[in-house]
């Protein structure tokens, strides 16, 4: 058995190792007000590092994850083949200025001690607010200066990271969750990362532990101390519940027992074999336990299709857990460590303002500051009563930069972002949807357009017209207008 985890190159200047330490972890330590001793955590760090799991991931909200990380990589002298620390940066969305991104890249450097992130993630809470592409262009520019080395997503879905990549952003990775349990990444998302030279880097794919022998046979529990733990168990809930994760857990068992190996192995293996994922992301409990030697066993041996039927097989009787890649931070099912997350997200200001119209006291309108806006008399949105109507909406971002030119599918993405945004401004919701109208430069272009409408209305059902209007103003290869009705209670 090979002493070290395998090893791949994320970027052609970036090696790390297939198994990344997570430490997400010390912040469900800390989570009571006592720290991480950091001597004490860099040596744990140190211990990892030396069996060559020397790739860490973290994040801003990680309790002391990025200073224990810079104390180890202060143990290593300059030259010295260091460790690699990823972090992530995830704002409250609000306006991404240059100041505010630099300040929050900064605070990364400035607590893991570096001169340069080696990978910087990063995650955003609501497409609504289209100001995550400013905080992308702002960090490219901060990655030419050399404070980032790579640039990575988290919790992106398909359409996002495609929406990203076709407006110029350098992507490396995307990280997202992967298992046995929560298969959504072995679909779109893998075909676009393979497509568009992105890598895949999988967390959840032990559940926490609960892909385990410990927890196989075992009663469902009735409470779950750690928010890891407590997170994917409701994956386990939306996936079909104990029964079903159950037979899931049998089947890795028997292949585990075929193989020689354990059950957690099975798991990452099976992660590990899908193309585009580049590593799993395993998490660690400093000074509490550690499973280095069993998840080296992973490179020891490959799932056979038998393996990959048995698997099938399970997961046939098992829920597909709804939606892409991170809408469990975005929508019901929130499927996070502390459930429902509804309330962070309303609490977010929308970024458009609704105004009454003067005089008319049944009128409020949005603007979405396009130049074109005042010249030429129109609004985003006008809601009327309970009707809610959108004028016809293209890809442009702020007053007037067209957002990724020649990508008819991430300009639909981006606008029905925009109609969404407009439509709760102005008190509605896009199940309110009643009818929208699609205008297409080159009708040949219509499937990524669709299938864009798809994802956001494939349960909505409004009546839709799609037409090829032969010329758009501008760079523009789509328009979509809307018109809600607004469900009152
Ligand atoms: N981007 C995001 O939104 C996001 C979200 C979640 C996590 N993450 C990242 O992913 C990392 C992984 O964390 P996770 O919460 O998803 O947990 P996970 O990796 O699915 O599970 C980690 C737990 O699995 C158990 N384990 C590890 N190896 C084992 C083995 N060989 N045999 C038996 N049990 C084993 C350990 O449990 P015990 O300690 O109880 O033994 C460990 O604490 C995080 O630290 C973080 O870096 C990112």
């Amino acid at each position: 058995m090979s002493q070290h985890p395998e090893r791949i190159n994320l970027t052609p200047d970036l090696s790390i190792s297939r198994l990344v330490c997570g430490l997400w972890q010390v912040a469900d330590i800390e989570k009571n007000g006592a720290m991480v001793d950091p001597e004490q955590g860099t040596n744990a760090l140190q211990a990892y590092a030396e069996a060559g799991f020397d790739s860490f991931d973290m994040a801003d909200h990680y309790g002391s994850a990025e200073i224990i990380t810079g104390h180890l990589l202060k143990r290593y002298a300059v030259g010295d083949k260091r460790p690699v620390a990823f972090t992530k940066w995830c704002p409250e969305p609000g306006p991404m200025t240059r100041d505010v991104v630099r300040r929050g890249v900064e605070d990364r450097l400035a607590r893991l001690g570096v001169d340069k992130v080696e990978l910087l993630q990063f995650h955003w809470w609501t497409f609504e607010h289209p100001a995550w592409l400013d905080a992308l262009h702002e960090m490219q520019a901060m990655k030419e200066e050399g404070l980032i080395g790579a640039l990575g997503l988290t919790n992106f879905d398909a359409a996002h990271l495609n929406l990203a990549l076709s407006d110029g952003i350098e992507i490396a990775s995307n990280q997202v969750s992967f298992s046995l349990i929560d298969r959504r990444a072995a679909g779109d998302l893998s075909s676009l990362c393979l497509k568009r030279g992105v890598k895949l880097l999988a967390y959840g794919t032990l559940c926490g532990g609960f892909l385990s022998e410990k927890w196989l046979g075992q009663l469902e529990p009735a409470s779950i101390p750690d928010w890891s733990r407590s997170k994917y168990k409701r994956f386990i809930d939306t996936a079909g519940g104990w029964s079903v994760y159950q037979g899931i857990l049998r089947a890795a068992s028997t292949i585990a027992r075929k193989h020689g190996v354990s059950i957690s192995n099975v798991a990452s293996r099976w992660v590990l074999e899908h193309p585009a994922v580049a590593a799993t992301i395993i998490g660690a409990r400093l000074g509490e336990n550690e499973h280095r030697n069993d998840n080296l066993k992973v490179f020891t041996f490959e799932l056979d299709a038998d393996d990959q039927a048995l698997l099938d097989r399970a997961f046939a009787k098992a829920t597909p857990i709804p939606g892409d890649c991170g809408d469990e931070y975005r929508k019901p099912p929130f499927l996070t460590a502390s459930g429902d997350l509804s309330h962070h997200l309303d609490a977010i200001p929308s970024v458009y303002t609704a105004v009454p119209v003067p005089g008319r006291e049944d009128r409020m309108r949005v603007s979405s500051g396009s130049i074109w806006e005042p010249l030429a008399g129109y609004s985003r949105a006008v809601r009327v009563g309970d009707r809610i109507l959108v004028s016809g909406t293209t890809a442009t971002h702020g007053s007037n930069r067209c957002v990724a030119p020649g990508d008819p599918g991430a300009q639909a993405t981006y606008i029905l972002d925009k109609i969404a945004a407009s439509i709760s401004a102005l008190g509605g919701k896009m199940e309110d949807v009643v009818r929208t109208r699609i205008y297409l430069k080159d009708a040949s272009q219509w499937e990524p357009v669709s299938r864009a409408h798809g994802r956001f209305f494939s349960e909505v059902l409004p009546a839709n017209t799609l037409i090829e209007a032969g010329a758009l103003v501008g760079e523009y290869e789509v328009e979509i207008e809307a018109e809600a009705v607004v469900y009152i209670q």
